[in-house]
């Protein structure tokens, strides 16, 4: 099995609770990518209503955008990351969000996202806050259409250049390895279709590029 975690696996391990409250806050949002939580939880909201079959979030982190989404979904749903920190964490937001027990709709893997244990489908894949950690766009997303139904649709987010400040703050993360590439929205375009999946659209809100692509 051919392993890779995006990002550096140290950090999540260490500070999955700060990460979560982190991601989670308007004011850093504002202050470093001119963008707000709850534009990431309208994606997620707009993946997640996008159809009624199966359903898979990857590099779902702490579920911070997510779990209140997934407990009022009625939507058959398995939420993949690799830190076992994270994914305890996102169990716990789930598991709270929907009144004290897990939904048995929603099961939760610590694995690859990129390794699926067998050849499952899913009707709707989404990923946030996840492209920029991607060296190879194009073969990421090869490999998560390949886990997905005729028809299916992708959403996938990204931090992009957009406001000075966070071109900056971009340009810090790159220098100390936290990113992979600090990409404009319309790279990110390109990289996507280079995977000759489908119909691609990418929009962006201050730094945070939001990326569809429909089988
Ligand atoms: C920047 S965080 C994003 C978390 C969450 N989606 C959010 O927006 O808050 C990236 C996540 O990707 C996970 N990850 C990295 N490589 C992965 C892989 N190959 N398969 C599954 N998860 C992975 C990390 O453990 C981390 O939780």
């Amino acid at each position: 099995m051919n392993e890779t975690f995006f990002g550096d696996p140290e950090y999540y391990a260490r500070f999955a609770r700060a990460y979560d409250a982190m991601v989670g806050s308007r004011l850093y949002n504002q202050m470093f990518w001119g963008a707000d939580p709850r534009q990431y939880t309208a994606f997620a909201a707009r993946a997640i209503g996008s159809g009624t079959g199966p359903m898979l979030e990857v590099a779902v982190g702490t579920a911070q955008a997510t779990a209140a989404l997934h407990v009022a979904s009625a939507r058959i749903t398995t939420l993949v990351d690799m830190s076992a920190p994270m994914l305890k964490l996102a169990g716990q937001a789930i598991t709270e969000a929907a009144g004290g027990t897990l939904p048995e709709r929603i099961t939760l893997e610590c694995r690859d996202m990129l390794e699926p244990p067998q050849d499952l489908r899913y009707e709707t894949i989404l990923g946030l806050g996840l492209l920029h950690l991607v060296p190879d766009v194009a073969a990421t997303v090869r490999a998560l259409g390949r886990q997905l139904e005729d028809h299916g649709k992708l959403f996938l987010a990204s931090l992009v250049k957009g406001p000075r400040r966070s071109n900056a703050y971009l340009g810090l993360l790159k220098a100390h390895g936290d990113i992979a590439v600090a990409r404009t929205a319309g790279e990110l375009f390109d990289e996507v279709r280079d995977a000759g999946l489908g119909q691609v659209t990418v929009t962006r809100r201050g730094a945070m590029g939001y990326v569809e692509i429909s089988l």
